[in-house]
């Protein structure tokens, strides 16, 4: 069965889904997206994710084209017209399409809402097992990284650097801090302290990390919320990345040298066992 989508109001095969070449989304990357996990045909976190929508809408002086109960609906029925229990749902709001390009944003134009389901392709045991590795980069986005724009080139670049050295992710450093991943939010741990830095203009405020810090006060986990220097980072006894697609994932290398004694560490090893058990109650309670 091939993959359904959803394009301004019709749900059809992705195949043939077809978008203006003068849309906005694809003339200045003028839009907002968000990428949510469904395990077990239930949406995690749906709310806070179209919470996040809203904002970067706002944000983006966009027009919210749907209230909270039509985006669930819409989300429930995507899910529903294709095949599998676990999948990663794409949605995004561009500013639509105008007559003519223009920098300035158009009157009365309608945006374009797309909307489509993949297969969620979870991280491999072996992969979570062993950690993986990912190099710095300095970090040359925008300055407000707080919003889920489609405008994702530097972290393309920079998830793209990483992939060239090897690696699954690029770590980023700005003024000499840890501001976040190229699609992931970081933890470190050191002397057993979670620790991640606070929501600000320079990162995403993680969906995934708002549930890592929820199960570190449930479980009574220390940590702190804090900057985090690049010294810190590069000595941390455990680092971790965190998003929707990784979930919990121990990176056990950094630049090529190990991170602690090269393998996932205890408390990792703790966080991933409590994420998944979360997830479990989570898919059976709704
Ligand atoms: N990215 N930071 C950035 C820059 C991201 O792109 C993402 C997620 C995260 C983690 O956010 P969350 O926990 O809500 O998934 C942090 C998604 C998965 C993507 O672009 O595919």
């Amino acid at each position: 069965m091939s993959a359904i989508c959803l394009l301004d109001g019709s749900f059809l095969p992705l195949a043939e889904a077809r978008v203006s070449p003068m849309d906005r989304g694809f003339l200045f990357g003028d839009g907002a997206y968000e990428v949510i996990p469904v395990y077990s045909r239930r949406p995690f976190r749906l709310d806070e994710h179209l919470g996040r929508l809203a904002n970067t809408l706002a944000a983006l002086e966009l027009e919210n084209p749907h209230d909270l109960a039509t985006w669930q609906g819409l989300v429930k029925a995507l899910i529903e017209r294709n095949a599998w229990e676990d999948q990663s749902i794409y949605l995004q709001v561009t500013r639509g399409a105008d007559s003519r390009r223009n920098h300035a944003f158009p009157e009365g134009v309608r945006p374009t809402v797309f909307m489509m389901s993949e297969a969620l392709v979870t991280v491999p045991e072996a992969q979570r097992e062993s950690g993986v590795a990912a190099i710095t980069a300095a970090d040359f986005r925008w300055l407000r990284c707080d919003l889920k724009t489609t405008a994702l080139l530097a972290n393309c670049l920079l998830r793209n650097a990483a992939v060239k050295a090897g690696c699954v992710e690029a770590i980023l450093l700005r003024d000499g801090f840890l501001t976040e991943g190229s699609a992931s939010n970081i933890f470190i741990v050191r002397d057993g302290v979670m620790t991640t830095p606070p929501k600000s203009h320079l990162m995403l405020p993680g969906i995934t990390y708002d549930v890592v810090l929820e199960l570190a006060e449930a479980y009574g986990q220390p940590f702190m919320v804090r900057e985090i220097l690049e010294d810190e980072l590069r000595s941390a006894d455990e680092i971790w990345m965190t998003s929707s697609t990784k979930e919990v994932l121990p990176v056990t290398r950094l630049d090529d040298r190990p991170v602690g004694d090269g393998r996932p560490g205890p408390v990792a090893r703790r966080m991933m066992g409590w994420y998944q058990d979360y997830k479990t109650k989570v898919m059976r309670g709704g």
